[in-house]
């Protein structure tokens, strides 16, 4: 079952125990974990910086960080994200004004990088970096904010990244973001999604290992 990540998006933990709340969630089966970074610019909402990123390494968390990027301009946070002990780190194309060179900028400093794709995005923007791509996240949500609905046309976008990825014979991630939850995830990862990040779904819920198996029951059944 490691083909498929789920990745619970700390926006939904409760920030005041946000060590803790990481913790149980990898204690309860979860594969890594997903940071939102929000500056208030490129989205309308305000979260966190690098500084947390660390303070989560320093509290004793060992496994990957996720780091969504939905901050413009992204070159000076990649660096200070990897230096802060992030894994992945993946950014919206519209917020780099060169998107190879930031796309370089996180596999030089020893990250898997991303491309997210808002709701409305093309998927033009792959075309010429394919090969400097380790996952598409494609948003089934406006970015900025957790406990939104799942946008359907984001089945078909998977479907179309899935085809991509098969046609240029990689090994590219994709990933989901945005409404995922333990009755959609299913038909998510038939579309094509083998990376399922879910915030509230998670953490609005007091048995996080029970969401997590439900989830995993769902994968077992959409394979
Ligand atoms: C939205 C964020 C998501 C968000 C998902 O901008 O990128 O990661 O936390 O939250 P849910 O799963 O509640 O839609
Ligand atoms: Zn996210």
């Amino acid at each position: 079952m490691q083909d498929y990540l789920i990745l619970p998006s700390l926006l939904s933990a409760d920030f005041a125990r946000l060590g803790e709340e990481a913790e149980a969630v990898i204690d309860a089966g979860a594969d890594m974990l997903h940071l939102d970074v929000m500056d208030n610019h490129y989205v309308p909402n305000l979260t966190v910086g690098p500084l947390v990123c660390e303070a989560l390494r320093s509290y004793g968390i060992k496994a990957p960080i996720d780091v969504h990027l939905m901050t413009k301009p992204v070159d000076r946070l990649i660096i200070d994200f990897a230096k802060a002990g992030a894994t992945n780190i993946t950014f919206h194309p519209e917020a780099s004004d060169h998107v190879d060179r930031s796309l370089a900028l996180i596999r030089q400093h020893g990250c898997k990088a991303g491309l997210a794709l808002n709701p409305a995005t093309s998927l033009h923007c792959l075309e010429y970096v394919m090969d400097k791509l380790d996952l598409i996240l494609i948003m089934s949500v406006n970015p900025g904010f957790g406990g939104q609905t799942f946008i359907p046309s984001a089945l078909d976008k998977i479907s179309r990244v899935r085809e991509l990825v098969t046609s240029h014979d990689l090994t590219v991630r994709i990933a989901v973001d945005g409404g995922v939850k333990t009755e959609n995830i299913g038909q998510i990862a038939q579309a094509g999604a083998d990376m399922f990040i879910a915030g509230s779904a998670i953490f609005n819920q007091p048995d996080y290992a029970e969401v997590i198996s439900t989830m995993r029951k769902q994968l077992l059944c959409a394979r």
